[in-house]
């Protein structure tokens, strides 16, 4: 471990006349510099390296590449970042529940190593396998993703995004993006292709439940949007899964209590693909309906853990400052604009 005293001693050696630390001229001598101060790098223990301009990584870390201050930001429970439309938006947004890909690289940032094996069974159009792409460019390194999709429409959108986002890429002289592999079916039965303890971090957004009533739900809403005191009910149509399971007429309808048991008894599957160090990390958005709040992500996070060998470790909540505000309620009754979504981070339950 670095010496404090130490560092502080060699920190003193570039002051400026007025006393005050002088970094260019400690970065002239080759001196590695963090928030100005002199790393004295003789002095870090075995295990710890210094990354130029990231700081000190420990060897020991089994989670992810991140050094001790990257780490600290990426612990922070909220992840308050409004992702401006990119990577082929225009496409992508064709599905309604797709998520922005450098949203899905700082995750697999936070939850997986250079090299890892990244899967999301519930796919759409990609935004994990391209995040996982960007990580090659813009992050530690390329992590190897498997997505599966029942939607042959999503795979294609994902197929083109690809496409168009490398010929832009090569006009620009930026490498290419690393082609994933996005498998068709239903991921019930393409899990079993997966070796256990195969993959590093299983990142995944759920499609939602009851979704004839959402679309009903939709429909009554459009009619009475412009009368806004009688608005009692709000599900965001940016924060749902919706359009996937529109264009999914196989899509069966359920109950909640069905889609939690489906959603628990997929993910106890999903479960033995994880290697024992890895994460489980799954996008969940809260909505209201009938006059109630549906805490879907407290729901989903107890059905999982009382099914599947994950403990969840976190919560973390996506706020998009971005997002555009809505007069819900006015002036009868409080109703949340939803901003944020759900990322609940599960790690596998150790034999010990
Ligand atoms: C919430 S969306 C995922 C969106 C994705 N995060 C993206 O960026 O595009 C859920 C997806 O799961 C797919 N899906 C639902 N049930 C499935 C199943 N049993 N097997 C495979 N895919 C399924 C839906 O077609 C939908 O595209």
């Amino acid at each position: 471990m670095a010496d404090d005293g130490d560092a502080h001693r060699q920190s003193r050696l570039f002051t400026d006349e007025d006393g005050e630390f002088d970094a260019d001229r400690a970065r002239e001598e080759s001196l590695p510099v963090e928030d100005g101060e002199v790393v004295d790098t003789d002095q870090l223990a075995d295990h710890q390296r210094y990354v130029e301009g990231r700081g000190i990584y420990d060897e020991r870390n089994r989670v992810n590449d991140l050094t001790g201050k990257e780490w600290k930001y990426a612990t922070k429970s909220v992840i308050p970042e409004g992702y401006p439309p990119a990577v082929q938006h225009d496409l992508r947004s064709e599905h309604g529940g797709q998520k922005p890909p450098r949203l899905c690289a700082e995750l697999i940032g936070r939850f997986s190593k250079a090299g890892d094996t990244v899967l999301d069974p519930f796919a759409g159009v990609g935004g994990t396998l391209l995040g996982a792409s960007f990580c090659e460019h813009e992050g530690t390194g390329l992590r190897e993703a498997i997505g599966f999709e029942r939607n042959a429409r999503w795979i294609e959108i994902y197929e083109t995004v690809l496409q168009r986002e490398n010929a832009a890429r090569r006009d620009r002289g930026d490498p290419p993006l690393a082609a994933q592999e996005l498998r068709h079916g239903d991921c019930a039965e393409l899990i079993a292709d997966v070796p256990d303890d195969s993959v590093d971090l299983l990142l995944t957004d759920v499609p939602y439940w009851h979704m004839d009533e959402l679309e009903q739900t939709r429909n009554e809403r459009a009619t009475r949007e412009s009368k806004l005191g009688a608005f009692d009910e709000h599900i965001d149509e940016e924060e749902c899964a919706d359009s996937d399971e529109e264009a999914d007429d196989t899509a069966p309808t359920q109950t909640k209590a069905e889609w939690l048991a489906d959603m628990a008894g997929k993910f106890d599957r999903f479960a033995d693909a994880v290697a024992p160090d890895g994460h489980v990390v799954v996008f969940i958005g809260d909505m209201y309906r009938e006059q109630s709040y549906e805490f879907l992500s407290a729901d989903l996070a107890r059905a999982i853990e009382s099914t599947a060998p994950l403990t969840l470790a976190a919560n973390l909540i996506w706020y998009d400052p971005t997002k555009d505000l809505h007069v819900y309620g006015y002036p009868f009754s409080f109703v949340p604009s939803m901003v944020h979504q759900n990322v609940l981070v599960f790690r596998l339950e150790s034999d010990e």
